[in-house]
C-alpha cells in the first residue's frame, strides 16, 4: 500500500521526467531545425539579425535564400500584421524577418526557439530591433536608440524549468547582455553614415507581456523604475542570447511616446507606419554594422 507522503513524492518524479523528457525534446527540435535549414543553403553566416514591428524592409539590401517560418519544422509563426514571418539567409547574415511574441500565446520557449536555431547554425552575434514607446520624453518618435540595459517585467522567462545543461548553465550572468563593444560599432556607423542621428541615443528597454499598450500611470512607473523605453519582446531573445553566450547588440525604432506622454490614444497602425519612416536609417545602419563586424 503507498503511503500519503509518498503519493506527492511520486507525482514530483513523475513530473521531474516529463521536464527532462519535453527537454531533450526541445534539443531535439533545434537541431532538426538547424539540421533542415543547412541543407537549404551553403552559407554559413555568423551574424544573426531579428527584425521587428514595421522594419521587414531592412532586409531588402541583403540578397540570399528565403525560407518561409511555416516551411521550417517546428517553428513558430507570427500572426501579427506588419511581422513577415520569413528567415533570409546570406553569406553575412540570418536575418528573422518578424518574430512571435509571448502575447500572441505562444510559449516563451517558443518565443525564443529560432534563436537556440541560429545559434545552433553557427550564428554568434546578434542584432535584435523592435518598435517601442518612449518612457523618457526626451526620446522623440522616429528615433533610433540603442539599447543600453533591460528590465523584464514580463513575470515570466523562457529558462523556467529543467535544464538542459548540453544547452546552457542553470544560472546565467546578465551583467553585460548588450554588448559594450558592438554598442560602440554602432555609433561608429552612426557617425560615418548617419551624421544627423550621431551620436545615436542609448537607453533601458523595459519588457512588459502586452498586448495592451501601457495605462499613463505604468508609464510614470516605469519611469520610476528607471526605463527608458517599453516594448512587448526582446527581453526573452536577450536572455537566450545570454544564456547561449552570444553577443547582442538592441536597437529600438521608438514609434511613439509612451501612454500620457502626447495626447492621442496609442494604434498598432502608428507604430507600424512609424517604424516604415526610419527604415531606410536602420537599413543604413544595419548594412554599416553588418560590413564591420565580419
Ligand atoms: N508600448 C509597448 N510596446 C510598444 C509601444 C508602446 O508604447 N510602442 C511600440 N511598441
Amino acid at each position: 500500500m503507498m503511503s500519503l507522503i509518498e503519493a506527492p513524492a511520486l507525482v514530483n518524479l513523475g513530473f521531474k521526467i516529463y521536464k527532462i523528457i519535453m527537454n531533450s525534446d526541445y534539443t531535439q527540435q533545434i537541431k532538426r531545425a538547424a539540421e533542415w535549414l543547412s541543407q537549404k543553403t551553403e552559407h554559413r553566416p555568423k551574424l544573426g539579425i531579428v527584425l521587428g514591428s514595421g522594419l521587414s524592409e531592412v532586409a531588402d539590401g541583403f540578397r540570399g535564400v528565403d525560407i518561409p517560418y511555416r516551411d521550417i519544422p517546428g517553428f513558430p509563426v507570427s500572426t501579427v500584421s506588419g511581422h513577415k514571418g520569413m528567415m533570409r539567409i546570406t553569406p553575412e547574415v540570418m536575418i528573422m524577418i518578424g518574430r512571435v511574441h509571448y502575447y500572441e500565446g505562444w510559449a516563451l520557449t517558443d518565443v525564443v526557439l529560432p534563436l537556440f536555431v541560429m545559434h545552433a547554425f553557427g550564428v554568434k552575434k546578434l542584432i535584435i530591433t523592435n518598435a517601442a514607446g518612449a518612457v523618457t520624453p526626451q526620446l522623440k518618435p522616429a528615433s533610433l536608440v540603442l539599447i543600453r540595459d533591460h528590465i523584464n517585467l514580463m513575470g515570466t522567462n523562457p529558462f523556467i524549468g529543467a535544464n538542459d545543461p548540453e544547452l546552457g548553465p542553470r544560472f546565467f550572468d546578465m551583467t553585460r547582455v548588450w554588448d559594450h563593444e558592438m554598442r560602440i560599432q554602432a555609433q561608429e556607423v552612426a557617425r560615418a553614415q548617419l551624421s544627423k542621428r550621431y551620436p545615436l541615443p542609448e537607453g533601458v528597454y523595459a519588457a512588459l507581456p502586452g498586448p495592451n499598450y501601457e495605462t499613463p500611470a505604468e508609464i510614470r512607473m516605469l519611469q520610476v523604475l528607471g526605463a527608458d523605453l517599453v516594448g512587448m519582446s526582446t527581453v526573452p531573445e536577450a536572455l537566450a542570447a545570454a544564456y547561449l553566450n552570444m553577443k547582442a547588440l538592441g536597437i529600438s525604432c521608438v514609434t511613439n511616446l509612451g501612454a500620457g506622454l502626447s495626447q492621442g490614444p496609442l494604434n498598432h497602425e502608428e507604430v507600424v507606419e512609424v517604424g516604415k519612416i526610419v527604415e531606410r536609417d536602420m537599413q543604413t545602419l544595419i548594412q554599416g554594422l553588418v560590413a564591420r563586424l565580419q
